[in-house]
């Protein structure tokens, strides 16, 4: 396929995995990559910058084609040593960024000497508008549905991709609520560039994560997800469990006086209770709202493949088929 995508980052389908905690590892990066989409390796999985380095030199040894790294930017109890971070992206030779959470503003001069092309993932249009404005050459445009964590205007898809192609002079790729080839061909045809999906990576085979996880995916349906933390401003949009439960009440009780020191135990130290143990019930988890799509565990390959023909189906055969063919 060409987008304005897949020549911006030499790939060969217009479709990224977005950063995931404690999935987005050199395994999942490297098979996204060799299939022929954007891996991404999530650098704060990585305790130190000197431990990214080694995921690094570890990805390129499973794939030679481009791949990318995330940098969150998000509320954590400790700041973590982000120029560090980017000095072992730059050395470790990769050349894309995924940043999220908070403007990339400031390390904007680091990343563009090291010649690394950023792409920023925000979940408003005057987010991408700034982020085109700093200078960052791509956006990912994460809607109301996407996991993780959407913002606080509330806009789907359906009208958020849209009013991005308006506006926007850079390429932009869809997030939130991607799963197949009709997620593909719709995002392509409300002006985005491509897709970036996490959700739906998360449930193939080569995501390193317990299969409980995977099976927790195949077995929810769209309305399983809960939007949590709210009243901190810091939403994110999770799949319902016992420890969720538990946070919503909590929540509840507290209202607009929330604390994050109040739901610490079922927020804080979840993800490798969750992805490398298994326990699925043990707190908060990011998870779309696109679960409901999701009904299998294919392999990274037989996804993307199957995306791919299945766009190309629906668009030479369904739609083509619906327009006056002596046009
Ligand atoms: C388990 C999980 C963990 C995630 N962790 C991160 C993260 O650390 N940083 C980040 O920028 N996005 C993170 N995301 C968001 C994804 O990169 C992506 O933007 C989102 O999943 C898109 O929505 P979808 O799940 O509907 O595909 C996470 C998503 C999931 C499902």
């Amino acid at each position: 396929m060409k987008t304005r995508i897949t020549e911006l980052f030499a790939i060969r389908y217009p479709i990224i995995q977005g950063g995931m905690h404690f999935v987005g590892l050199a395994d999942l990066a490297a098979a996204v990559s060799n299939a022929g989409g954007l891996g991404i390796i999530t650098a704060l999985t990585q305790r130190t910058p000197e431990l990214l380095a080694k995921e690094i030199a570890r990805c390129r040894e499973m794939t030679d084609q481009p791949f990318g790294v995330n940098l969150t930017f998000l509320p954590t109890f400790s700041e973590p040593p982000y120029a560090e971070y980017i000095a072992a992206i730059a050395e470790g030779g990769v050349r894309i960024v995924e940043t999220a959470g908070r403007s990339p503003e400031q390390y904007m001069p680091a990343l563009k000497a090291a010649g690394i092309k950023v792409i920023h993932k925000c979940t408003s249009v005057r987010h991408a508008l700034k982020a085109e404005r700093i200078g960052c050459d791509a956006a990912s445009v994460d809607g109301f549905e996407c996991g993780g964590h959407p913002g606080e205007d509330d806009v789907p898809n359906m009208i958020l991709l849209p009013r991005a192609a308006e506006t926007l002079k850079i390429p932009f790729v869809a997030s939130g609520g991607m799963a197949d080839g009709r997620s593909l061909v719709a995002a392509l045809a409300l002006g985005a560039d491509g897709i970036n999906m996490g959700t739906r990576f998360l449930a193939t085979e080569e995501a390193p994560v317990h299969v409980n996880v995977k099976r927790a995916i195949v077995g929810a349906s769209e309305l399983d997800t809960r939007l949590i933390m709210r009243a901190l401003r810091n939403t994110e949009r999770v799949l319902n469990n016992g420890g969720v439960e538990r946070l919503l009440e909590i929540e509840r009780e507290k209202g607009a006086d929330l604390k994050i020191a109040d739901i610490y135990d079922q927020v804080a130290g979840i993800y490798p209770k969750v992805m490398v143990e298994g326990d699925v019930e043990a707190g908060a988890w990011s998870c779309g709202m696109v679960a409901g799509l999701i009904h299998d565990i294919p392999s990274v390959k037989t996804l993307i493949d199957r995306i791919v023909r299945e766009a190309e189906q629906l668009t030479f055969e369904r739609l083509a088929g619906m327009f006056d063919a002596r046009r």
